[in-house]
């Protein structure tokens, strides 16, 4: 059984590259009212018709792409950044049609090609060949593809005999903790999915650089991974899965969040939709913020610190192994992302001008405001140590480090940490754990035996 004697040092918080701190003014109370009328959002994906795929000339993938299913709108959009090439500045060369996709069509010629280099690759609009994987030009995105590997666990490896006793019996846990879990569930069960239609629908195709794109179908898996965890949680304990899984349509709080999220898949999964010009650039700019410093790097925050609280008092420690774990994949997400935006700011500086730059650091504050909200709805009263001002607190912490890994000043200036012992665990490597919970006999994809 997992010990969360481990985590219960209380160290002191990790120290953030902070720049100036700068006041925050109150959170834009028309972010409330614009919010207010996207909870009937999330529709239910509808399908859009297929792109039709290029004749493939020489094919090199084994099947023509699938149709994309396209995430319903979910409020009326912001103006879709249309692709405008003709009117690209000057910072972007006019050029042969970008290398964006895979480019199914592209015909390849053995005696007649220029071995791809290093001073070619790019994180968007590239042009060279990407099914190269080398020679790296970022290694640190290899890197984390082969940490991401090394993480590797399955959610069948996580015994939840505990919890499903402590979740039937009727003074296992207050009204107040039932909550907490019934509502991490309803809001992870989709989010994750959000995050991995996201990353399949959208961003994938528009990252232009192999190594980057091999962490991507990493992330992507781990994504899958998650959302099976959340179901097999939601489904040893007995809960209404019609309940759980409509979270993100029925509960204002939960709701507000995906809502917010879709908006900026919709904005670029759109299949002709193209980077090559600034505006364009700075539409996926905006998808990665949203994604990485947001969904994954704010609103998911507040749910594992409950879960994990939790589990450090010995309830539910097998729904709470399962949110470590997710949660140290999610920090290598949120790291990987902010180091892509990271680049692509240094590759091509004329995206990130100063009103780029307050976009985004209106998004992460809108963000946390979003997650505070939930923070206030799941924890009306004091639970599990915890409150509402203290989670508000740690939020604050979180979205400071948000804006200072892209480069913004903080805006929460003197907030500290409440909850040291969460940055322990995302640290926590794979051994310390895994042998004291795992089964001998190591079998992925499967179910395992606790007897
Ligand atoms: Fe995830
Ligand atoms: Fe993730």
């Amino acid at each position: 059984m997992l010990s969360w004697d481990d985590y219960n040092e209380e160290d002191t918080p990790r120290a953030v590259a902070a720049s100036a701190a700068v006041a925050v003014s109150e959170p834009e109370i028309a972010l409330e009212q614009q919010l207010e009328r996207q909870i009937d959002v999330p529709e239910p994906a509808a399908p859009t018709p297929p792109t039709a795929p290029a004749q493939p000339a020489v094919n090199t993938t084994a099947a023509a792409p699938e149709p994309v299913v396209v995430p319903e709108p979910v409020v009326a959009a912001e103006p879709v950044a249309a692709p405008a090439p003709t009117t690209a500045p000057a910072a972007i060369p006019p050029a042969a049609p970008a290398a964006t996709t895979f480019q199914p069509g592209a015909h390849i010629e053995p005696e007649n090609h220029d071995r791809v280099t290093v001073d070619q690759k790019a994180m968007i609009n590239c042009r060279a060949d990407l099914n190269q994987l080398v020679p790296f030009k970022y290694d640190w995105a290899w890197q984390k593809y082969l940490d991401g590997c090394a993480n590797h666990w399955m959610p069948q490896e996580v015994n939840m005999t505990a919890d499903i006793a402590l979740w039937k019996s009727e003074d296992g846990l207050s009204e107040d903790e039932r909550t907490i879990v019934k509502r991490s569930l309803g809001f992870f069960s989709t989010a994750d999915s959000l995050v991995a239609n996201n990353l399949v629908l959208a961003i994938y195709r528009l990252i232009t650089n192999p190594e980057c794109r091999q962490y991507l179908l990493r992330q992507a898996f781990e994504e899958a991974i998650h959302t099976h965890a959340y179901q097999y949680c939601i489904e040893s304990l007995g809960m209404d899965e019609g309940e759980i899984f409509n979270m993100y349509h029925e509960i204002p709080c939960v709701a507000k969040k995906a809502s917010w999220a879709l908006q900026y898949t919709r904005e670029i999964s759109d299949p002709t939709f193209d980077t090559g010009t600034i505006e364009t650039d700075q539409a996926l700019l905006r998808n990665l913020i949203a994604y990485y410093c947001v969904l994954e790097g704010v609103f998911f925050y507040c749910g594992f610190t409950q879960i994990l609280s939790m589990g450090r008092r010995n309830k539910m420690t097998g729904t709470s192994e399962q949110f470590q774990y997710i949660l140290r994949d999610e920090s290598m997400h949120v790291n990987f992302g902010i180091d892509v935006i990271n680049q692509i700011k240094l590759e091509n500086p004329q995206l990130w001008d100063e009103e780029m730059q307050t976009l985004a650091r209106n998004m992460i504050l809108e963000g946390t405001t979003l997650e505070i909200a939930y923070a206030r709805d799941t924890m009306p009263r004091g639970v599990l140590g915890m409150n509402a001002n203290m989670m508000e607190e740690y939020l604050q912490f979180i979205a400071n480090r948000r804006l200072a890994q892209i480069g913004l000043a903080e805006q929460f200036p003197g907030v500290k940490n409440p909850f040291p012992w969460m940055s322990e665990i995302m640290d926590l490597k794979k051994e310390k754990n895994f042998f004291e919970t795992r089964v001998t006999e190591y079998q992925t994809g499967g179910a395992l035996s606790w007897d």
